[in-house]
């Protein structure tokens, strides 16, 4: 494939973010000329914040997979879509080419069809990394139905309410899942999250580790079983359902600040055009070359950047079953040397965890493949970066640090490998389409510098094609959560600077969200976990600095016997978070007060704790409001 629309130059860069500026749609129209389309758009963009509503390509018929599959099959259909390197590094590694991922994923939406699934249907999926994974997203999405793809590091509890919030029916699970040492019982979670539910019908399951597994009557099937019988009916193509562009093709659950996680809908065509655009200029992918995102596709990146964005671009896409420090640290190496992997995306706690490990992991491997490295998930700090940059990329491979969120779909503030300047710990500058502007938290537009930078609340002020349509089943909280906060922008929750030449860095968020291992988790939904532990009156949830993680949980709990071993009470608490939210929710640190810092209206004033959580003991700021200034002294005491 070539790409009509990839940046070859800054100069090139800024004619093209000025045309998408001036003429958004007409820029857009130029980029979605180079998809399949059954029917092209009637109108490029419908849009409004108030609602809101952003349509793109409106009118338009298509089916991504035609973009992701067929369209590939006649040059490129012995070109290799997917590598997967499986946890084991003994066991044989699979190649799918873009045929026989076709054929696959054909194969598989019958079997979606043979069991009652219908377009507009949500189906969760709840798989390790394997390619059956891909095969089950985009079975779905070649018949129309709405995938929700829930990561294995979350708990029965939290499948349920995903279930539950999306009406699924159907749901796609593997028997277990390798993650290094670990055989994770994914059959058994959706096991507990089903006690009780009488709404879904069919749980098709994977054989991966063949670990014993029950399996009901009438609901439960073997994924292997129905293929055959697809397979025995001579299917080995299936003609896409064709969608229309508002069409929704995902949901991802996500958190935020309130209350449970959001269902994010991202829509057919601008998701489409959106990562793949992205893709192709971000990482400036060449034909033929092969990229490894080290991300879970339980999570929008691995969504973005390991199946639609590559595989639309038809690309070859890595996916690695296991984690970067088994059977030893120098795992993400030697898949570089095997495969000869030429663009390298991962998140900063990773390489920070591998930094700890020094540098024996690296010796004796061959890295000169790559020639793009790419990092997203969080701010990258500067000794992260420099490692990155001299002991993986050689000082030879332009680092792009990517901004971007589930609700954004894609990259929306990034550099453009080789293309634009790099800047260390800097996002750098928008992405053609991307108009960002920093506010003041009543929402004026920042227009003075402080120590040489402007400083500011993160929004967007025009929508791009992978703008979330909806939050699944509710769309005032999508009105609420995004767009309500300062009238006319979709609001980040992040906060930023911005320098004289116009370079975005990331400071975080300033909502109550924490990122932990670039995970994003609500301290709203880890407060409601520690409150279900009987014994507990209250608690208050904040992050910390962290070494690996960027940020770890801090708890303050009110617990109400002080009998009793503590270390164990604490033990409790955290078994109750994971069954509640998940081991990915886990607090790292639980001290046990006796009160927390109101105010006399009863808030907890969480800038005193995220100070104290700091290891901050003096300036603590303004503390007369609060209705009780001693339990401050009493829970610097107590600090951890
Ligand atoms: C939040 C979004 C984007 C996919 C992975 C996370 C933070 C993301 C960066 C970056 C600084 C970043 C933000 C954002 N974030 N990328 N390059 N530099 N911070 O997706 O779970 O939706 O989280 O991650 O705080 O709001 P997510």
């Amino acid at each position: 494939m070539v790409y009509p629309y990839q940046i070859q130059s800054f100069a090139d860069y800024k004619k093209a973010y000025q045309q998408s500026v001036d003429n958004p749609e007409k820029f857009w129209a130029s980029v979605a000329d180079h998809f399949t389309w059954r029917k092209k758009w009637d109108k490029v963009l419908d849009w409004n914040f108030t609602e809101p509503k952003s349509e793109w390509f409106k009118g338009a018929k298509l089916n991504i997979t035609e973009n992701c599959l067929d369209r590939h099959l006649e040059n490129n259909g012995n070109t290799p879509a997917i590598i997967w390197e499986p946890n084991d590094p003994n066991e044989k590694q699979r190649i799918l080419t873009y045929s026989k991922l076709h054929e696959k994923v054909c194969q598989f939406a019958q079997v979606l069809l043979n069991n009652g699934v219908k377009k507009g249907d949500r189906v969760c999926i709840y798989m390790g990394m394997i390619p059956e994974l891909t095969i089950a997203v985009l079975g779905c999405a070649r018949i129309g139905a709405i995938h929700s793809v829930i990561f294995g590091g979350f708990s029965a509890q939290s499948i349920a309410d995903r279930v539950f919030d999306a009406q699924s029916e159907f749901i796609i699970t593997c028997d277990g899942a390798y993650r290094g040492a670990k055989d994770i019982p994914l059959k058994n979670v959706i096991d507990d999250a089903l006690i009780g539910n009488k709404t879904v019908k069919k749980v098709i399951v994977y054989t991966r580790t063949r670990t014993p597994i029950s399996m009901l009557k009438g609901r439960d099937i073997w994924w292997e079983d129905e293929m055959r019988h697809v397979e025995e009916m001579g299917i080995h193509s299936l003609p896409a359902v064709e969608m229309g562009a508002a069409d929704p093709l995902f949901i991802l659950y996500t958190s935020g600040s309130t209350g449970k996680p959001k269902g994010v809908v991202h829509a057919c065509a601008g998701y489409m055009v959106y990562t793949n655009y992205t893709f192709v200029n971000v990482f400036n992918y060449q034909p033929g070359q092969i990229h490894f995102c080290t991300a879970d596709i339980g999570w929008i990146t691995g969504h973005s950047y390991i199946v639609y964005g590559p595989l639309s671009a038809g690309a070859t896409s890595v996916i690695f079953e296991g984690i970067p420090t088994w059977p030893n640290a120098g795992r993400f190496w030697e898949i570089v040397d095997k495969y000869k992997v030429n663009i390298l995306y991962t998140a900063p706690t990773a390489i920070r965890s591998l930094m700890g490990f020094g540098l024996w992991p690296l010796q004796g491997k061959n890295l000169s493949s790559l020639k793009v490295l790419g990092t997203v998930g969080e701010p990258i700090n500067e000794e992260a970066w420099n490692w990155y940059n001299e002991q993986v990329g050689k000082n030879k491979c332009p680092i792009v640090d990517t901004w971007w969120q589930t609700e954004t779909g894609g990259c929306l503030i990034s550099n453009i490998a080789g293309i634009t300047p790099s800047k260390p710990g800097w996002a750098t500058l928008p992405l053609p389409g991307v108009q960002p502007v920093l506010v003041d938290d009543k929402g004026n537009e920042i227009t003075e510098m402080e120590d040489g930078v402007y400083k500011g609340n993160l929004c967007i002020k025009f929508p791009w094609p992978s703008l979330l349509t909806t939050t699944y089943g509710d769309h005032e909280r999508c009105r609420t959560n995004y767009f309500a906060t300062y009238p006319n922008l979709y609001f980040t929750g992040d906060g930023a600077l911005k320098d004289e030449e116009g370079f975005y860095r990331i400071t975080g968020r300033v909502d109550d969200v924490l990122n932990v291992s670039g995970h994003r988790i609500g301290t709203a939904e880890v407060e409601n976990a520690i409150n279900m532990h009987t014994g507990v009156i209250e608690s208050a949830v904040v992050g910390y600095p962290h070494d690996v993680k960027g940020q770890g949980i801090y708890a303050f709990v009110i617990y109400n016997n002080k009998e009793g071993d503590e270390a164990l009470i604490r033990k409790d608490i955290v078994q109750t978070v994971s069954r509640v939210i998940g081991p990915i929710a886990k607090p790292d640190k639980i001290q046990f007060v006796n009160g927390l810092p109101k105010t006399r209206s009863g808030k907890i004033m969480r800038r005193i704790l995220r100070k104290i959580a700091e290891g901050e003991t003096e300036n603590l700021g303004d503390i007369t409001t609060l209705l009780d200034p001693g339990v401050v002294e009493e829970i610097k005491k107590g600090y951890l």
